[in-house]
């Protein structure tokens, strides 16, 4: 069934939704994107999202081409014209079409497209396999722009030998996995994920799960950690907004807790998704 996509202040069937072949986003990878989950029809951490927009935005010079106001009603109601339960809302804005130029283009009109991708995201998770991979993306992965070849390549590597995704890996330490940051947990129950810095993406499901856990009291030390270390944790979880928490169970042919997800992973897990049923908006 076709569903209702939204391109600059038009509701659309997807067919006849079109933008220009001198959009700076598909010529530059010049634009930036933002993925909110949906349950019940709800949108999960959606402030943390917009947050995070507007300094994607921002670190590129680009002005926000939309109202707070009018963004969450048109997330709203692209839920309702699709009939969305569960899954994840895009949000794809680019600095707009211009004549090519690799000086950004002084009077562009911005582009912004919102689409939905009903997905799963609640059901009980068994866990992935995963490997390491150099990562070979730019020094910017603070800003959550829609350049994702290099991630997109790394994930196919590991597809070909038969896995799930990578953990990417720069001066010895996992930076993040294609799509998610990465954690461990520690014999001793520490969870252990890379500090924020612009090598990695700020994850807003890893701002709600490190609140979650501090609030349970569990013991949390952000720094870079190897493959090694990874390997000989308890256990280890990627997190994003499509995947909530998400177990890892083995790591470069590595087996994690047994093959199985570990307690910490489940707990969290568990906590993170009843948290966001009640939160979500
Ligand atoms: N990706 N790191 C990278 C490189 C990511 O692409 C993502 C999310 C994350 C997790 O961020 P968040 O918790 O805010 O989703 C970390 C989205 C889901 C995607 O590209 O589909």
């Amino acid at each position: 069934m076709s569903r209702t996509v939204y391109v600059n202040g038009n509701y659309l069937p997807e067919e006849n939704a079109t933008v220009s072949i001198f959009d700076r986003g598909f010529l530059f990878a010049d634009g930036v994107y933002e993925v909110t989950a949906v349950l019940d029809g709800k949108l999960v951490d959606y402030a943390g999202h917009t947050t995070r927009l507007e300094r994607s935005l921002g670190e590129l010079k680009m002005e926000m081409p939309i109202s707070q106001e009018e963004l969450l009603e048109v997330h709203r109601e692209l839920i309702k014209r699709n009939n969305l339960n569960e899954g994840a809302i895009y949000l794809q804005i680019t600095r707009g079409a211009a004549d090519r130029d690799f000086v950004f283009p002084k009077d562009a009109e911005q582009t912004i497209v919102l689409f939905t991708q009903a997905k799963p995201l609640s059901a009980p998770k068994t866990g992935i396999r995963i490997i390491s991979a150099p990562d070979i993306r730019w020094g910017r992965r603070d800003i959550k722009t829609v350049q994702l070849l290099a991630p997109s390549m790394t994930k196919m590597i590991a597809k070909a030998e038969g896995k799930d995704d990578a953990w990417m890996v720069q001066d010895g330490f996992v930076t993040e996995g294609t799509s998610s940051n990465a954690y461990i947990v520690t014999k001793d129950g520490k969870i252990v994920t890379r500090n924020l810095s612009n090598s990695i993406l700020h994850g807003i499901t890893r701002a709600a799960v490190l609140k979650l856990a501090t609030e349970l009291d569990m013991e949390i030390e952000e720094r870079p950690f190897t493959i090694e270390e990874a390997q000989q944790a308890a256990e280890a979880f990627a997190t994003a907004a499509t995947a909530f928490v998400n177990p890892i169970i083995e790591i470069d042919n590595v087996e994690l807790s047994g093959g199985t997800p570990g307690p910490v992973v489940t707990r969290l897990s568990k906590i993170y998704l009843e948290e966001s049923r009640k939160a979500a908006m």
